[in-house]
């Protein structure tokens, strides 16, 4: 255990306690399947720079799991040679037919993984709708409606 302690207004912690609050896979696979869902509907809405970013968003969470759980590193490597790489050529192609298709067997994949790890019970769905915070379009076509003053 290492004496170096961290600082803030708040207070003091070890490095060892700030090592140990680090996201683990529960928060991580949130964020990984709320990214993989948004990169579906950008995708679909054919807004393929949004859909490139939320996959990349995914991997950089992927990137922090390999650090703090370093246990499931091979398998991260893997499932993105096998599933993610195929999502991001169809992105690259702006392909739809083939993106629907690398997105669907990146599902399988998941099972696959949470089946191993001993998660049989945790399936990623695709949500009916897209998250309606984001707009999933071409960005071309984006406009911001102004609101008319009222009074
Ligand atoms: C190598 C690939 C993967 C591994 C090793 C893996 C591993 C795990 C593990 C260990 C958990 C349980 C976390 C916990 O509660 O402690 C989990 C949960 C979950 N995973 Fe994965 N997973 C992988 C890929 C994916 C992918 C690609 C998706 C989505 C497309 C996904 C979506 C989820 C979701 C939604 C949960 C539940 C999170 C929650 O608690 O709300 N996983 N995964």
């Amino acid at each position: 255990m290492s004496d170096i302690k961290a600082k803030t207004h708040h207070g003091e912690m070890t490095i060892d306690q700030l090592a140990e609050i680090q996201p683990g896979m529960a928060a991580l696979m949130k964020e990984t399947g709320e990214r993989y869902t948004n990169a579906y509907y950008a995708a679909k809405g054919g807004n393929w720079k949004m859909a490139a970013h939320q996959l990349n968003q995914l991997r950089a969470a992927f990137r922090t799991a390999k650090v703090t759980r370093p246990k499931y590193a091979e398998d991260l490597d893997a499932y993105d040679k096998e599933y993610l790489q195929p999502i991001f050529k169809a992105i690259h192609d702006q392909d739809w037919d083939g993106f629907e298709k690398a997105f669907r067997k990146g599902e399988e994949g998941s099972d696959v993984y949470h089946d191993k790890r001993g998660y049989p019970y945790v399936r990623y769905v695709l949500p009916k709708e897209a998250p309606s915070s984001l707009y999933m379009g071409p960005p071309e076509k984006f406009r911001r409606e102004q609101k008319k003053e009222e009074g």
